[in-house]
This record gives C-alpha cells, sequence and structure tokens, in this order.
C-alpha cells in the first residue's frame, strides 16, 4: 500500500487530472487493473495509521496492491458514483444508503465506530468545557462568535458539523467561521495556530494530540464512554462498487476486501490499533460477524447453563409469523416470520423453579455483544402487568428510556432522558412521536397504529406512578403474538452475522421495538 503521504499526493494528482486534463487521460489514470484495489476513503482512516497498520495483511492475502485515495467522504463517494475506484470505506451514514439506493452498490455494511469530539482552545472563551450536547456547545460558539476552523470539504465530519449547527439552529457565517476545505489534520493543525474550536473525530485527534498543545477536548470527554452525546457517533461503512453499474470496477479484490475487513480476525486487529500508544483504540469494531453471538448464557440466581446455538435449535421452537413493521430500525421494514425459542423455556432449563411467585419483583436482563440492553419484568413472562406498563415496553420505550422510566446512562448506546414520575401534556408528547427523527432521537416516527393516542395515555399514567401493582387493566398480548423469544430465523432463514447467528428478542406485540440483536446473556435480577 502506500503510505498515507504518497496517497494525498495520488489524490492531488487524481483530482487534477479529472479537473483539468483530458477526459482520456483521467481514465487512463483511474482505469482499474487487476492486481490493484482502488479503495476510496476518508483522511481519518489514513492519517490515524490504521490503514497502515492493517492493510499489509489484506496485500499478502489477495496477492494484490491497495491505493489508498484518501479524501473526505463526500468526495470519496464521489469517485465511487463515477466507477473510479473499487471499494469505499467512508463515515457518511446517510449518504452511504444514497449511494446504495442509486445502485452504484449493492450494500453497505458496518465495519467500525468511534466518535466526534468538539476540541478548543486551553483557555475555552466560550465556556463550553464540559457540555454534554454538542448542540448546546454549538449554540454557545455562535453566540460568543469564538473562531472555528470546519473541514468545508464535505467530508463526514463536515457533515457532522453541519448537522449539528442545524440541530443548535445557527447558519454559521461571518469572519469567526473558518471554512477551510482541508482534511482533518490540516485543520486541527490549523485550528491549533490560530486557538479555534474544530470538530474531529477522536481517532485523528489521538494520534496528533502530541502536535496541538494549544488544544484540549472541550466536549467528548477522555474517551468513547465518557461521550454524553449519542449525536456525536462516528459509524465507518464498507461498500463494493457496483459491477453492474460501473462494469469496468475490480470487483473481484473489492468483494475480497470486505468481505476480509468485516472478518473477525481484522475486526480484532481494527479494535487493537492504538491502544498501546494511545491508552485506547482508536476506532471500536462493529461489523455483524464481530458482533454475532455463538452462544448465549442464561442465569438464574446461583445457576448457569450455556447454549449454543445448535443447542437452541434442538429445542422446542415457535413461530411468529407476519411480525412487523418494525420501525426503529433501518432496514427491518416489512412483515416477518421469526422463529426461536420462548425466553421461558431458556429460563426453566436453567432452574425449574423460575416461575415460583417469590421471583415476583424480579427483572429479566438481556445483554448484547456490543452492549445493548433490553429488560424485562418476570410478571411479563410469568404472570401479568398493568397495561401501561406493558405497552411501555411493548413499544419499546424502555430500550431508551429505561425501563422504570429512569432514564438511561449517558454512557449507555442511545442516552435518554426520564419519563417517570413526571407529568407531560399528551398533546406534546404525541407531537413528539409522531413527528419522530429530529424531534425525537432520530427514530422514526411511532403513527397512530403502533402507538394510539389511549395506549400513550395509559403509557403515561403509569409513567407518573410506576409500579406493577395491577390496578385496573391488565394487559393481555393479542392472540397468536404472546411468545417473546430468543429467535435464530427470520423468514425461515437463520439471522446470519455472515459466520455466527444473530438472535434476538421479540417483543409480544405488532411493534417488534423491543428486541435486541446478538444476545449473549439472559439473567433474572432482582
Ligand atoms: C431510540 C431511543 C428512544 C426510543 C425507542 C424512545 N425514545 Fe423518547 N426520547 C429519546 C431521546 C434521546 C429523547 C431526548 C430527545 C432530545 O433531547 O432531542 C427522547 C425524548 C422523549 C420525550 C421528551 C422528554 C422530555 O424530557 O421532554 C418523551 C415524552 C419521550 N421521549 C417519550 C417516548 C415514548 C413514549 C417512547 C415509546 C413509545 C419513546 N420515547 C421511545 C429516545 C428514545
Amino acid at each position: 500500500m502506500r503510505h498515507p503521504q504518497v496517497s494525498r499526493a495520488f489524490v492531488l494528482a487524481l483530482v487534477l487530472t479529472i479537473i483539468a486534463a483530458t477526459a482520456a487521460l483521467a481514465e487512463a489514470q483511474a482505469a482499474s487493473s487487476p492486481g490493484v484495489l482502488r479503495l476510496a476513503t476518508t483522511t481519518s482512516t489514513a492519517d490515524s495509521g490504521l490503514l497502515q497498520a492493517i492493510l499489509p495483511a489484506f496485500e499478502k492475502l489477495c496477492a494484490c496492491r491497495v491505493d489508498v485515495i484518501a479524501v473526505g467522504s463526500g468526495q470519496a463517494l464521489a469517485i465511487g458514483r463515477r466507477g473510479d475506484a473499487d471499494a469505499l470505506l467512508v463515515h457518511s451514514y446517510k449518504a452511504e444508503v444514497q449511494f446504495v439506493a442509486d445502485r452504484h452498490a449493492t450494500q453497505r455494511h458496518d465495519v467500525m465506530y468511534n466518535d466526534f469530539v468538539i476540541v478548543g482552545p486551553q483557555a475555552d472563551p466560550a465556556k463550553i468545557g464540559g457540555k454534554t450536547s454538542a448542540r448546546d456547545a454549538f449554540a454557545s460558539l455562535a453566540a460568543a462568535q469564538a473562531p472555528f476552523a470546519s473541514r468545508g470539504d464535505k467530508s463526514g465530519t463536515h457533515t457532522a458539523e453541519l448537522a449539528i449547527w442545524a440541530a443548535a439552529k445557527v447558519a454559521p457565517s461571518g469572519a469567526w467561521y473558518r471554512s477551510l476545505g482541508q482534511g482533518m489534520g490540516e485543520t486541527l493543525i490549523l485550528a491549533n495556530e490560530q486557538r479555534a474550536y474544530a470538530l474531529t473525530d477522536r481517532g485523528t485527534w489521538l494520534s496528533m494530540r502530541e502536535k496541538l498543545a494549544n488544544l484540549r477536548i472541550l466536549v467528548g470527554g477522555g474517551s468513547l464512554a465518557e461521550n454524553h452525546d449519542s449525536n456525536l457517533r462516528n459509524r465507518y461503512g464498507v461498500m463494493a462498487v457496483n459491477p453492474e453499474t460501473h462494469p469496468g470496477v475490480n470487483v473481484g479484490v473489492a468483494r475480497k476486501f470486505v468481505e476480509w475487513i468485516l472478518s473477525l480476525e481484522t475486526q480484532r486487529a481494527v479494535g487493537e490499533y492504538g491502544v498501546k500508544r494511545f491508552g485506547q483504540p482508536l476506532f471500536y469494531p462493529d461489523s455483524d460477524e464481530w458482533k454475532a453471538t455463538r452462544e448465549v448464557t442464561v442465569k438464574v440466581g446461583a445457576n448457569a447453563r450455556t447454549f449454543t446455538i445448535a443447542d437452541l435449535q434442538a429445542l422446542p421452537r415457535e413461530t411468529l409469523t407476519n411480525y412487523g413493521p418494525v420501525g426503529v430500525k433501518v432496514g427491518l421494514v416489512g412483515p416477518h416470520s421469526w422463529s426461536g425459542v420462548p425466553l421461558e423455556e431458556l429460563l426453566q432449563r436453567t432452574d425449574p423453579t423460575v416461575g415460583e411467585t417469590r421471583h415476583a419483583g424480579s427483572r429479566i436482563r438481556l445483554t448484547s455483544s456490543d452492549g445493548w440492553t433490553a429488560t424485562l419484568w418476570w410478571s411479563e413472562l410469568f404472570g401479568r402487568v398493568p397495561r401501561g406498563a406493558a405497552l411501555y415496553n411493548v413499544k419499546g420505550c424502555n430500550e431508551c428510556h429505561g425501563v422504570d422510566g429512569e432514564g438511561t446512562a449517558p454512557s449507555g448506546k442511545r442516552p435518554a432522558p426520564a419519563l417517570a414520575r413526571r407529568t407531560f401534556a399528551l398533546g406534546r408528547v404525541t407531537t413528539i412521536l409522531r413527528a419522530g427523527r429530529d424531534a425525537h432521537a432520530g427514530i422514526n416516527p411511532y403513527t397512530e397504529a403502533h402507538v394510539s393516542a389511549a395506549d400513550l395515555q395509559s403509557m403515561l399514567s403509569w409513567l407518573q406512578k410506576p409500579t406493577l401493582t395491577i390496578r385496573g387493566d391488565a394487559y393481555q398480548a393479542p392472540p397468536g403474538r404472546q411468545a417473546v423469544l430468543l429467535a435464530f430465523e427470520r423468514d425461515g432463514r437463520p439471522i446470519t452475522g455472515r459466520e455466527g447467528l444473530l438472535q434476538l428478542v421479540v417483543g409480544p406485540d405488532e411493534f417488534a421495538g423491543r428486541y435486541s440483536h446478538w444476545v449473549k446473556t439472559v439473567e433474572l435480577v432482582r
């Protein structure tokens, strides 16, 4: 592979060629050749040193050379749209989804993530240090007209920056806002010289920190776990360019690359990169294959049992048919059937006394390999719960707002405010839920069919006094949807994480918002 500096020169040459030279010359420069993978990627994967660390293993495996074109994500996607790259490794989620919709690739895969942080001058004249929301911090920067160095290059980071300004309802302009049209490294160096604020991915920051003595992290904390704003998460995706749309691409090597970067071994290398030098990973592995669990451990008191996927398949199964739509996760809209093992069955096989009423106050906590948790009450499986409580769970509110409406810890994957013991006007909540998107944590709108006005009223009343004592109506799951499954098949096919199997918790209702992939442990807790 090329050294990042060399690849920059290459990019410049490529860009200049395309802009200035004849079409013929551009074609000659960009044409694919069998022994070469043209990888268009973001500056952060190169500037952080990641590619240099992991690509030699791929070059050996494929007996090929990787030409890295390290530019902003927007530019990398544009190169892909012209068929001038074979594979893309970028971080601009919405634009990637559009890239697939426009048939420039057939699939996008999660590869890894890290987070963005807001850095700024040591003295922090705009006083944003310690703020937990990027939106609030940006609003303060605009109010103070504090110097801000923007990438200004349509990169993934620039796109994320613009989204934060939009959320803060600021249209940044004026002398304080410096749009540079530069990569991450150059932008940080300029911010350091000019004592300006900037948005950066943490990986590039960590790898360059020694050269940036005038700056420090002001929003985002010392590590990903301390970052309180879920909007600062930075996801990277990989795509092979579609040979049907672009017959000139080197599809064989591109597919090999995608498979390789998603594989367990490469994912491990991604997660280990930088740990020795920086005391923390620069990127966190995130491929389905990495997260897929191959067994699940069930714990009830002192009893614990581990079930492999084969064990699960040998148990009596149940199927929920025509189940959907799933509104929260992109890509799963539409009815599906799910097959798996009822959760009661697994708990009972672990401890036959689990159904006794002395466990009545307990909860069942499910943990996924990627940090998601889902919690059910024992009484949901083995007894009855108040209608408002059940609906709150069944509609998936508990995933983010906590099982008792207590809110989720800031370090959770999707931090959300507490709702319990608060009074909300039904009208306002209805507006938030029906609007969805920007009004509600980026999630899809809950329509009347998902959560009726009566359901909402029932949830809100319960949230004011969240107990499991049944006063009035108890919840009755609709017939045919009463199972809570650990599912291993969707529409009759294994829910694959390429090699392993994913598992899913399905709530007993038409809105399967309450589920969790890659379940690793199921535990009865007090
Ligand atoms: C994917 C996570 C997620 C799910 C699922 C979810 N919420 Fe939210 N919700 C949030 C976040 C995050 C906020 C804060 C939004 C913000 O500040 O922009 C929020 C805000 C709210 C608010 C406003 C709270 C306040 O302090 O003003 C209400 C009310 C609410 N949600 C109700 C619900 C209900 C009811 C459900 C289920 C039908 C639900 N939410 C499902 C994440 C979620």
